[in-house]
């Protein structure tokens, strides 16, 4: 029995779809804090149990004749005691093999802004390799389906307004993260592998700015404001306070280099090339 946790998000929805494509639905069961999410994989013939990383009880009952669990990454405050809870339930009630999603980090970065959230993927991967389970951790780049938050609709009108500086950063299709990862935990072994899921080479917002251009043959500009001039402006746009800090983090640690990686194990894991950026860019943009 396969148990994904997260599974009603949007990484974990991608997860249980490719694996209904190669496993029968009564092998496949799935974590959910919610009853009304819960009925919608059990209408398809999926377990479905109520829990919380936070509690470690309902992980562990859910976890009953669990051979094989997909931890998928909480973004609480509370994200790493969380995963812990979970690692230390899967050992409790025996699960042979844990498969994590973690971030795919440039470990050269001195100083990190990503705060608890770094801390939470890399000492999550230390736990779990310390824990004695079969482990395969998937270090995923950024959601290329995130670019569209951060630049606007409207930047072939409007140009990108982004405080990334020239740093650059891996992404990759969170569709075909999910099918690698859903190809992995459906195949026998990769038993303690650590895994880079991200598309290569990495990219800066200066490229993507250059890259719409050729696309739209429009002149599509690129401005990095300062932090707090980006701030003002998002606040004058009014977006919810939520939404100001997740776009500044997500800057700053681009900014910052702290997700340009230049390897990754995606085509492999996904027997063809992933989709870069430009494609991406034209699949959202130009239509
Ligand atoms: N690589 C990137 O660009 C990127 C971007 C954003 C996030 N992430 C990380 O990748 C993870 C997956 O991405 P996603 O797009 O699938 O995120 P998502 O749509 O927000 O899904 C997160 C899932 O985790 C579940 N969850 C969160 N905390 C939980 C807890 N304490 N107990 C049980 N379930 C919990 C949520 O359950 P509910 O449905 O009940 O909320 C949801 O199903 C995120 O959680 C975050 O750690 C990566």
């Amino acid at each position: 029995m396969i148990l994904v946790t997260g599974a009603s998000g949007n990484l974990g929805t991608i997860v249980v779809e490719n694996l209904l494509k190669q496993i029968p639905a009564e092998r496949i069961s799935v974590l959910v804090r919610n009853p009304l999410k819960a009925a919608l994989f059990e209408n398809r013939n999926i377990k479905a149990h109520i829990g919380d990383y936070s509690d470690k009880a309902s992980v562990i009952k859910a976890l009953q004749g669990v051979e094989k669990l997909l931890l998928i990454s909480s973004m609480g405050a509370d994200a790493l005691q969380e995963h812990i809870n979970v690692i230390d339930a899967a050992v409790q009630a025996g699960v042979s093999h844990i498969y994590y999603t973690s971030g795919a980090l440039n470990r050269n970065v001195k100083k990190s802004l990503l705060g608890p959230l770094a801390d939470s993927y890399m000492t999550t991967e230390d736990y779990i390799i310390a824990s004695g389970l079969k482990y395969t951790i998937f270090q995923n780049g950024l959601y290329l389906e995130t670019i569209p938050f951060f630049i606007g609709e409207e930047v072939l009108e409007k140009g990108i307004y982004f405080p990334a500086g020239d740093g650059k950063a891996s992404f990759a299709k969170r569709e075909e993260m999910g099918e690698a990862i859903a190809n992995v935990i459906a195949e026998q072994g990769h038993e303690n592998k650590i895994y880079v899921t991200t598309a290569v080479p990495s990219h800066s917002f200066g490229e993507i700015s250059q890259m719409l251009s050729e696309l739209s043959g429009r002149k599509v500009t690129y401005e990095s404001p300062e932090p707090e001039e980006f701030e003002n402006q998002l606040k004058e746009f009014g977006l919810q306070n939520e939404d100001i800090y997740y776009s500044q983090i997500l800057a700053a640690i681009i900014k910052n280099q702290e997700y340009n990686i230049n390897v990754s194990d995606l085509e492999n894991l996904l027997g063809r090339k992933p989709t870069d950026l430009k494609a991406y860019l034209k699949e959202t943009f130009l239509p």
